[in-house]
């Protein structure tokens, strides 16, 4: 299997909470708005379910973090079929799901709105990176900065690390050229190598990534929803 990327944009779907199970129903039903939650569940669990051949309401997810070693929250995996790795992303606006057998797989998007803040740089570039948005402005900076940034938060939901790892100590390469990771400074130990790529999610407000620890190339087979 190569990765298997699903996108879709948020929508209020009744079909979509019929497939989530009772812990996801409760954890929707805590949120002020739960339909990005509800759409990329949904959406992860017809991805696994299309790609194995299941039912998308016979899954069960757990979860485990990499930190602590609890099974409360950290990054999915799927019960019962250890060489499926899974992850999802969402924001207000759309929701990614990736499927994979290569290895660990990390997946992210962002809107670029959420690129904008002033410190962007200090909190999330190592100083090799910044030279690459020196000169951009306007959407063309926050178009920069949502790559990178989805880049590097797929290379640390693919570790599992999470933002526990500072992201400016994942340095990867220019928003304009091919998605790699260059370098890991972080003291947290890189499980092998990462494969990364970007991903076109057909909207140009919003940026998306995936990562993957294995060394072969990654071949991404994007579906939009
Ligand atoms: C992983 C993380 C970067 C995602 O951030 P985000 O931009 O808010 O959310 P996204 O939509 O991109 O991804 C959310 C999904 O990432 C997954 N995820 C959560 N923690 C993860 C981890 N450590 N590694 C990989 N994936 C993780 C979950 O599937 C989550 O969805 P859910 O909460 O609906 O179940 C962020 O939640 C984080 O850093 N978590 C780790 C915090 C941590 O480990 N603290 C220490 C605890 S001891």
């Amino acid at each position: 299997m190569s990765v298997v990327i699903r996108t879709t944009q948020v929508i209020d779907d009744p079909r979509f909470l019929d497939l989530l199970d009772a812990g996801e129903r409760e954890r929707a039903e805590r949120r002020s708005d739960p339909h990005p939650f509800i759409t990329a569940h949904a959406l992860l669990r017809r991805l696994v379910a299309d790609e194995t051949g299941v039912d998308p309401r016979s899954l069960d997810f757990e979860k485990r973090c990499a930190t602590c070693g609890t099974d409360r929250h950290g990054k999915p995996h799927v019960v019962g079929m250890r060489d499926i790795h899974v992850s999802v992303s969402y924001g207000e606006r759309m929701a990614v799901a990736a499927v994979t057998t290569l290895g660990e797989v990390g997946v992210d998007i962002e809107d670029l709105e959420s690129a904008d803040f002033d410190g962007f740089g200090s909190v999330t570039l190592d100083a090799s990176e910044m030279p690459h948005l020196a000169d951009l402005d306007g959407d063309a900076l926050l178009a920069a900065r949502a790559q990178i940034w989805a880049r590097k938060e797929a290379i640390l939901k693919a570790t599992g690390h999470g933002l526990v790892v500072d992201p400016s100590e994942v340095v990867v390469s220019a928003h304009d050229g091919p998605a790699a990771l260059l370098e890991w400074k972080a003291a947290q130990h890189l499980p092998g190598p990462m494969q990364v790529s970007d991903l076109d999610v057909g909207h140009t407000d919003h940026r998306a990534a995936v990562a993957v620890l294995t060394t072969q190339p990654l071949g991404v087979r994007i579906q939009h929803g």
